[in-house]
């Protein structure tokens, strides 16, 4: 699923970027001439060190920062301010707390405008593929921090994103509901077909989720290696953790990351 540039329009194309942050005395790079192109409907895990400019990536493709050199676009046309066609997941949930999920989530459709009717259509869809069927109505308080989770997501999608982008989604979920979560995501994307950019600390998950795993280095950010996860697309939990190519996948993306932090 990898792309050559030229073949097709990426959905994501990172050519040469670099990110400085100034102040008064000093300036920092963040990210390093890194380059990636991310095809349609391809699913890219991001890893690297803590502070080494993962977030910050995903801020240059949401156009909420704008790159010191080098270009970003998104199906072929360059990122110059806040995109309104992307989803966002965070760590947390951030749900307004006095709605309830599906008003969470209908949330999206107010701040964009759109159409009530299809939005609603659309809601439900998407409670129902992510199992929120029955909490409708419950508040973020009555939910558990993967439910929570789940109700962010929905509203990341309802206006069909051409780019989901999640940053660290799950990491404040206990194991167990981050596995749940992961086939969960895994099931989603493959329904809906959107275009995945995800950081995590978990190898594991990066490994599952994805068709490629991006390894960057300690900051500045440069593209240690782009890893190809040669998993096929049905992904069983349990059978995916026990193949081959799982434990080699993610032994070599430990060993990478150790390299670059200086322990494993
Ligand atoms: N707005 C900013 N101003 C100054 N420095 C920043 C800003 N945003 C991020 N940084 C710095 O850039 C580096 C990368 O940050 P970030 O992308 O958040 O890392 P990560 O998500 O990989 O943990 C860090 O050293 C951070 O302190
Ligand atoms: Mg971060």
């Amino acid at each position: 699923m990898s792309v050559t540039s030229g073949t097709t329009t990426s959905a994501v194309e990172i050519s040469d970027v670099s990110v400085r942050f100034q102040s008064k005395r000093t300036e920092v790079t963040a990210i390093q001439q890194v380059s990636l192109d991310v095809a349609p409907g391809e699913f890219v895990s991001i890893v690297g060190p803590s502070g080494c400019g993962k977030s910050t990536l995903l801020k240059l493709v949401s156009g909420l920062l704008t790159p010191s050199s080098g270009s970003v676009s998104l199906l072929g046309e360059q990122v110059r301010g806040p995109r309104h066609d992307i989803g966002f997941v965070f760590q947390r949930a951030a749900l307004l707390e006095w709605r309830s999920a599906r008003r969470n989530i209908l949330l999206q459709a107010e701040m964009r405008g759109m159409d009530s009717a299809e939005a609603g259509r659309r809601a439900d869809e998407l409670i129902e593929m992510t199992g929120l069927s029955g909490f409708e109505s419950a508040l973020p308080h009555e939910l558990s921090g993967g439910m929570q989770q789940r109700v962010a997501l929905c509203r990341a999608l309802l206006h069909q994103p051409r780019v989901l982008l999640m940053d660290e989604p799950f990491g404040a979920l206990d194991a167990l509901t981050r596995e749940q979560m992961n086939v969960e995501l895994h099931r989603v994307w493959r329904e809906t077909g959107t275009t995945v950019l995800l950081v995590t600390h978990s190898i594991a998950e990066s490994v599952y989720l994805a068709n490629r795993v991006v390894v960057l280095t300690r900051r500045p950010a440069v593209v240690q290696e782009v890893i190809e996860v040669g998993l096929p697309a049905e992904r069983d939990y349990s059978t995916t953790m026990a193949r081959p190519e799982f434990a080699s996948a993610a032994a070599h993306i430990r060993d990478l990351l150790g390299a670059v932090t200086g322990h494993d």
